[in-house]
């Protein structure tokens, strides 16, 4: 998929792995194609842009993932941390989780016309309407529902899936 993404390439959550799914994405970008990628955690993001020091293409940036809009619209935009419309990661917090629509990633303003929003770490759906936790998954809803994109759910593994979303081109 980072083939196909011919100008940018944005991620939300750097990560526990201090940037390797960045630098999967890095590594199969075409070679003129700028990557974003944002991390709320200062250790990490730290460590993250020590690692693609030598990647001028590369950028890390520290703070919430709303970080990411400063530098869009993308081809590609990985949901790894943030965005995901899943509650923004308050639930770890403690905090009141939003709705789903106010923590997710908007993609008419986030993607090009034909880009694509993957979203990462769902379980597998068995029903539909799909439940969470016994449930409405609204998140889940939320991308697959979405009017501004085509998106479909991709089973990676029996205990984990994707959805990978493609905004619709300008009419
Ligand atoms: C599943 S890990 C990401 C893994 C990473 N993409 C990799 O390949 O190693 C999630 C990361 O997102 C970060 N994160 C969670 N919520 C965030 C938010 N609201 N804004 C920015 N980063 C966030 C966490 O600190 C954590 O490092």
């Amino acid at each position: 998929m980072a083939a196909g993404a011919p100008a940018a390439i944005g991620e939300t959550g750097t990560g526990t792995g201090c940037g390797v799914g960045l630098a999967w994405l890095a590594s199969g970008a075409p070679s003129g194609t700028r990557l974003t990628s944002v991390e709320r955690d200062r250790g990490r993001a730290s460590v993250a842009r020590d690692v693609f020091r030598d990647h001028e293409r590369v950028e890390i940036l520290y703070g919430d993932w709303r970080r990411v809009e400063e530098r869009g619209p993308y081809d590609l935009l990985v949901l790894d941390g943030g965005g995901q419309a899943k509650g923004d990661g308050e639930a770890d917090d403690g905090g009141e989780r939003p709705a789903p629509g106010e923590s997710a990633a908007d993609p008419a303003r986030l993607l090009t016309p034909g880009g694509t929003v993957v979203i990462d770490d769902f379980t597998p759906a068995t029903t539909w309407p799909p439940r969470f936790n016994g449930a409405p998954d609204a998140a889940r809803v939320h991308w697959l529902a979405h009017p501004e994109l085509r998106a479909a759910e991709l089973r990676l593994a029996p205990d984990l899936a994707v959805i990978v979303g493609t905004r619709l081109p300008s009419t």
